[in-house]
């Protein structure tokens, strides 16, 4: 169900758009539902900003149901009636905003066997304060008879910390038999989900309590305060996950690695590091401090120095970026390049064992292999109107301070004079020289100081 508003975010975006732990609220829970469903199976239910919910689900295959106005769970059940009225099986419903839901959690729901009639069977839980959540009324045999909401519940309930973090795997067939008989008979006007199993119950079918102890996967998103304490605990798992599978995470409470992050065995992350969205780190590798890294893919044994920011790039096998580097916009940088301090690559491919060690601007460049950028190089590829592009070819030298304006080819072996403002096409094995010529002055200075 993910057709809420989410008033209590305070937000011009729909609730389950947030993102905690590197995605959002709904693709998180469709993560955990995919463990146990086909995606064909999986049905979403869509209705504030229905389009913009739609268009953030990345898993292909998934079906979304409409709920136009937004008159409550259960209303957000019937909803989706035509996409998921088995007649056999399970209907497992999932609210929308419990990112930290996991999947062997969902597993256990599934596959719980319930001895004699049921009519399904659903987690609940014990809270200290059980504010705002619905209350758990069970029968004389431990059963679940009914669940109270927030807004129903008397003095005596109030004492009740049994509580339903909203997850129900109903026994499909008595769940679509009877949910004509769901009012919006409460204060709210709403078709409370919740009210189900009181009917289905009603009519012998009693459901059956799984009691989850770990209360921090059933935490329901409301604000954004409980949106910081899920993203943490999400990166707390990512991190945990990644370091059982052999990635040395120093100081694992400063880094911030998104959900879908790969990183290769025996990589050492450093402490405030952020991996975010699909970046893949290989094995061996080295990620220093501060770097920020988006959506890239670092080879094995490569080293990102501190301070690097990075978004859509690749860095081949034992390279080494940084400090202070930013690689943006698909630049790509072999195996065995070396880029250093101060040096930017946009829309830039470096070939294998090619260096641009300091302060250099290579941006629509394609640059060969063994090829050196001496310092403060800049490739002017942007003349005010358009962008052009800069060839330099295998085993070029360009030296210091060079200034190469595009659209510009500097051929194989090509040697590239310090201080150059190279303008023109520079052939094979050539040198270039586009500087002023130097006058020297004999005795210039000395007769200067003379003077003083
Ligand atoms: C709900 C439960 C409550 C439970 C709590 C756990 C009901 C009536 N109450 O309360 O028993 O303890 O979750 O977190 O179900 N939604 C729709 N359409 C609607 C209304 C809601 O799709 O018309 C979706 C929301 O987007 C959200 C989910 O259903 O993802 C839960 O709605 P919310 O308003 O947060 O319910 P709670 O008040 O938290
Ligand atoms: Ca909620």
């Amino acid at each position: 169900m993910a057709a809420g508003l989410g008033t209590r975010m305070k937000s011009k975006k729909a609730k389950v758009l947030h993102e905690a732990g590197g995605d959002t609220l709904l693709n998180q829970i469709i993560r955990a539902a995919l463990e146990v469903a086909p995606p064909e199976n999986i049905v979403a239910v869509v209705g504030h900003q229905a389009q913009r919910v739609r268009d953030s689900v990345h898993v292909h295959g998934i079906r979304f149901a409409e709920q136009a106005e937004q008159k409550g769970t259960g209303h957000a059940v019937m909803c989706a009636r035509g996409l998921a009225d088995v007649n056999d099986g399970q209907l497992l419903i999932l609210n929308g905003d419990g990112p930290l839901l996991q999947a062997a959690t969902l597993r256990k729901l599934v596959d719980l066997k319930v001895t004699g009639a049921a009519g399904g069977k659903i987690v609940i839980t014990r809270l200290a304060d059980p504010t705002g959540y619905g209350r758990i009324l069970r029968d004389e045999h431990g059963m679940v008879a009914r669940i109270v909401e927030q807004k129903a519940v008397t003095p005596e309930q109030h004492e009740i910390d049994e509580i339903s973090p909203g997850l129900y795997c109903f026994d499909a067939n008595y769940f679509w038999q009877y949910i004509g008989e769901l009012k919006a008979d409460n204060a709210a006007r709403e078709f409370y989900l919740t009210d189900m199993v009181e009917i289905i119950a009603r009519h012998g079918y009693p459901i059956a309590p799984m009691f989850v102890a770990d209360v921090k996967e059933l935490l329901g998103i409301n604000t954004r305060v409980e949106l910081a304490v899920a993203d943490t605990i999400l990166r707390e798992r990512k991190a945990r996950q990644l370091m059982l599978a052999g990635v040395t995470i120093e100081n694992p409470a400063s880094v911030s690695i998104d959900v879908d992050v790969e990183v290769g065995i025996d990589s050492v992350i450093e402490a405030n590091v952020q991996l975010r969205g699909r970046t893949k780190v290989g094995e061996g590798c080295r990620i220093g401090t501060g770097s920020v890294l988006r959506d890239c893919e670092i080879g094995d044994g490569t080293v990102i120095l501190p301070y690097v920011v990075a978004e859509q790039s690749r860095v081949g096998k034992n390279a080494s970026v940084g400090p202070f580097s930013r690689l943006r916009l698909n630049a790509e940088a072999a195996n065995g390049t070396h880029i250093g301090n101060f040096v930017e690559l946009k829309k830039t491919r470096l070939g294998e064992g090619s260096k641009a060690s300091h302060l250099a601007y290579l941006g629509d460049a394609v640059v060969g292999s063994d090829v050196n950028i001496g310092a403060g190089t800049i490739t002017c590829n942007y003349d005010g109107e358009k962008k052009h592009q800069t060839s330099i070819g295998d085993g070029v030298f360009v030296g210091s301070n060079s200034t190469l304006v595009a659209p510009l080819s500097l051929e194989t072996g090509s040697f590239i004079a310090a201080g150059s403002v190279i303008t023109k096409n520079v052939e094979a094995d050539a040198l270039a020289l586009g500087r002023a010529q130097q006058t020297d002055k004999p005795g210039w200075a000395k007769r200067r100081r003379g003077k003083e």
